[in-house]
């Protein structure tokens, strides 16, 4: 049976049981940001289970798309060496939402393996939770496995788990025992818990009861529910009677084309060539399903792990010989082999190719070069008498040739080196520490002593989301070199801490506000703010007029004009990423973003330029966002709560259990401490200013808001009105008005080219007097023609050996104090004479250099007046050789 049949035999069988067929949900959990990629069927009913959400059906089935690499389960170095591990793998499930229980679970798996794949009972066996008496007597008394083949078994086995928290409870599984042919490798008694291969663990049924909470503690669930997961790549296999999941019709279709692709044959062992076959196969999955949902190779989170596996499978692809960009070919394959059931990869097939193409391409550029460094390590290493790689020269490679540290670690490992990975993860957080502090150091130092104590003895409160200015009290004042001062003179810098304060501090992308601090004849200026690391807001500036003391009562006046503009940027950024993710798709994520009261610069991850008719459209759809006023909610929610309202978080961001979310209309949601405007109307008008690539897969969109959009827009008018009052026509007539000027001056260029053709060649003719003819019949033209360009006394050189016949030519012409020389040599005469020697010999007298082919060459001077004698020194040379 084909996997293909496998797959729909699974979902008609539960689909004739009252299941909801249900499509398998994105690999890239868009709205979890607890989880680097789905890995399990039940992701996607997450929410279900723990009671937040309630859908049309109480039971689904689905086979769904999962990828497990880089997070709990890391098994990407033994892919492509054992039988069964997979970075990438569809599971099939049959879920039930407090519909039915253990029985009808237990039953249908039962029957679903006995029956419709028809595996032969006595190979089965099964396992249960320790404690588990009701699913050990379903298995015993109602479907009657004999007692000896029901194990029970620990937490570690039987007892499932999403993640730290999240829905969880006791499993039930069932195992095949592949017989004595595939004999036991670890030792011991072998049975079904043995880690060897002889016994399969082929489908796992989870009794989901709690929802694990952060402190470990098991909350039960609002309705005991199933979640079931079967590895179709296993079950395939175990149906074919292969003992590895390669040798199924999931993957042999790939293998195959490798082997032909790389004039080899697949023979099914562990030799070097296969596994690489294997690897490949696997990750061409991976990436090609990971890209059709979104994601893009990049150096952090999601992105590296998609990054790592292509790069891994890019050298496995150059062992087998594949020196140049080759992986992108086999996506035809795959979207022959599974578009079918997941047409997502036909749709994306342009985009999936083209973004391993620009990987491999990137990846080969650093290769070659890497590897060499590599080698060289490995040598000294030998030499120094050492086997372990330490972790700085580990991240050198990463950091520099862009080799993910499995790869390393990989390539290592032939050569029996060990890696010191800890020593790698330490290097890295060395570098990510030193980038902090120089940026710390360019903006604000924040760490020292002084401020730490002033954190320890305060709270403070911003109240600048509702107030632009406020009264508040100097708690502490430091001079530049942050040394504790009790006043601040006039014209001093420092550093004031307030009790409270409506300045904003730069965070979050968007920059600091800035404004003054005064009281009766006193006044700082704010240049800009920080936050400290316990989050003090400390405001650095100037002090203007009179003298600031600790204690002092003064008014913090935040710039309200900059505030205002800073505010539209930011409330249109939310608006832009979500036009973004509406008018382009789902994928685009966020990369960074600046907002300040110029404009706001947005990057996001896309694979290609946008069109202008794109921009167009995004441009439209935040103005319209803006022209329907929409109220912009703030509001501070459980984060729980936040994201299943769908809140667009950033992944990798650590966030409170609180947190304040944006919302506007109905139109965008988002995680974000920044200031806002209260409707999207004050934005005014959102203008892009330009959109361009900032690195691979990574696009950059700026643009303003407000007065500043308004003041470009009059300001390109008022250029447009100049220029149609120079041109004399109405501002709409301008393109065609200078189309047609550009086509006039390229009429009348044409006719000044053709006119000064024309000269040279009546000038050329009144030359014929000085054509001479050699005593051997050669006629030569050595002479000077006024003001030529070189292109110009290129074609008198081409005139004249018309009028000359067979004849030699060199002529020479000064302009704008340079001197140009010009030689044509007939092809029959040039085993004599080259046109290259006449030139450098003229060149050579007048200060020159140059050059050309055999039949003609030119030359420039820089000393016009030797003119003659250059012509002269040609004549001769030429007589000399012709005598
Ligand atoms: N969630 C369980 C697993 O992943 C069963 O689907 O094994």
């Amino acid at each position: 049976m084909q996997a293909s049949q496998i797959r729909q035999r699974f979902l008609d069988y539960f689909a004739s049981k009252g299941h909801a067929i249900v499509a398998s949900s994105s690999l890239i959990p868009h709205d979890d940001p607890t989880l680097l990629f789905t890995n399990a069927g039940m992701n996607q009913f997450k929410n279900i289970f723990l009671g937040n959400e309630s859908r049309d059906y109480t039971r689904a089935t689905t086979s769904q798309k999962c990828v497990r690499a880089g997070g709990k389960h890391n098994d990407l170095e033994n892919v492509g060496v054992t039988a069964r591990h997979h970075t990438f793998f569809e599971m099939l499930g049959n879920f039930s939402f407090g519909d039915y229980f253990k029985r009808d679970a237990i039953a249908y798996g039962w029957e679903f393996v006995t029956k419709e794949m028809g595996i032969d009972p006595s190979r089965l066996w099964v396992s249960v939770f320790r404690d588990d008496d009701e699913a050990f007597a379903i298995w015993r008394d109602e479907i009657g496995v004999p007692t000896e083949r029901i194990l029970r078994c620990g937490e570690k086995d039987n007892f499932w788990q999403m993640g730290d928290t999240g829905p969880c409870g006791p499993c039930s599984e069932i195992h095949y025992d592949q017989g004595p042919a595939v004999p036991c490798t670890v030792g011991g008694a072998c049975g079904v818990e043995c880690e060897c291969d002889r016994y399969l663990e082929i489908w796992n049924l989870v009794f989901m009861q709690y929802d694990r909470q952060i402190d470990g503690t098991l909350v039960p669930l609002p309705k005991p529910s199933i979640d079931t997961g079967m590895g179709l790549e296993r079950l395939s296999a175990v149906v074919a009677g292969e003992q590895s999941n390669y040798h199924t019709s999931l993957f042999l279709p790939i293998l195959e084309q490798i082997a032909r692709d790389c004039g080899k044959t697949y023979q099914k062992s562990t030799s070097e060539n296969d596994v690489s076959m294997r690897v490949i196969a696997d990750h061409l999955r991976a990436m090609t399903f990971l890209i059709a949902d979104g994601a893009i190779p990049s150096n952090e989170g999601r992105g590296y792990v998609l990054r790592r596996i292509m790069r891994r499978a890019m050298r496995h692809a150059n062992h087998l010989g594949k020196k140049e960009a080759y992986i992108y070919t086999l996506v035809a394959l795959m979207d022959t082999l599974y578009s079918d059931v997941y047409p997502e990869i036909r749709s994306n097939r342009r985009l999936i190719e083209e973004i391993i193409l620009q990987e491999e391409k990137r990846f080969a550029n650093t290769l070659d070069h890497g590897l060499a460094i590599l080698d060289e390590m490995c040598r000294e290493l030998r030499a120094a008498g050492k086997n372990t790689l330490d972790g700085e020269s580990l991240f050198k490679l990463y950091d520099t040739y862009g080799f993910p540290l499995d790869l390393t670690v990989d390539i290592l490992e032939k050569q029996g080196i060990g890696a010191d990975e800890a020593g790698f993860y330490t290097a890295m957080q060395q570098q990510k520490e030193r980038a902090r502090a120089s940026w710390k150091g360019a903006t604000n130092a924040v760490s020292s002593e002084s401020i730490r104590q002033i954190e320890q003895s305060m709270t403070q409160q911003f109240c600048g989301y509702e107030h632009l200015e406020h009264s508040a009290t100097v708690i502490a004042i430091l001079d530049e070199a942050e040394n504790r001062i009790e006043t601040l003179a006039a014209s001093q810098t420092g550093t004031i801490v307030l009790d409270i304060t409506p300045f904003y501090a730069e965070s979050g992308g968007q920059v600091a506000d800035s404004g003054v601090l005064e009281s009766d004849g006193v006044l700082f200026e704010v240049s800009s703010v920080n936050k400290s690391f316990g989050g003090i807001h400390l405001h650095r500036g100037t002090q203007r007029e009179g003298s600031l003391r600790v204690g002092m009562t003064i008014n913090a006046v935040v710039n309200r004009p900059l505030r205002m503009n800073i505010v539209k940027n930011h409330s249109a950024t939310h608006l832009l990423q979500a036009a973004l993710k509406n008018t382009i798709g789902e994928h685009i994520k966020q990369a960074g973003s600046l907002v300040n009261g110029e404009r706001l610069r947005f990057d996001f991850t896309h694979w290609k330029g946008m069109s202008p008719t794109e921009l167009e459209e995004l441009e439209n759809a935040v103005n319209a966002q803006i022209f329907a006023n929409a109220h912009v909610a703030k509001e501070v929610l459980p984060i729980d709560e936040a994201v299943s309202r769908g809140a667009t978080a950033l992944f990798g961001e650590k966030y409170g259990d609180e947190v304040r979310v944006v919302t506007m209309g109905d139109y965008s949601m988002e995680l974000c401490g920044g200031t806002h405007v209260d409707a999207t109307g004050e934005i005014g008008l959102f203008k892009i200013l330009s959109e361009s690539a900032i690195s691979a897969g990574v696009r950059r969109i700026e643009a303003t808001t407000g007065r500043n959009a308004l003041r470009l827009l009059q300001t390109t008018l008022g250029t447009l009105e100049t220029i149609a009052q120079t041109l004399k026509c109405p501002i709409d007539d301008i393109p065609l008005k200078l189309a047609r000027q550009q086509e006039s001056l390229r009429s009348v260029e044409r006719e000044l080219r053709e006119t000064r053709e024309k000269l040279a060649a009546l000038e050329i003719g009144a030359l014929a007097a000085q054509v001479q003819t050699l005593a051997c019949g050669t006629t030569i033209l050595v002479t000077a023609l006024t003001g030529k360009t070189i292109d110009e006394l290129k074609t008198a050189v081409d005139i004249a050996r018309n009028q000359i016949g067979d004849g030699i030519v060199a002529l020479g012409s000064v302009l704008d104090d340079k001197v140009s020389f010009v030689v044509g040599v007939p092809e029959a005469l040039t085993s004599k004479i080259k046109a290259g020697d006449i030139v450098k010999c003229m060149a050579q007298i007048a200060g020159g250099s140059g050059g050309g082919k055999p039949t003609f060459a030119q030359a420039g001077g820089k000393h016009p007046e030797k003119l003659g004698e250059a012509l002269e020194a040609a004549r001769e040379m030429i007589a000399r050789i012709f005598q």
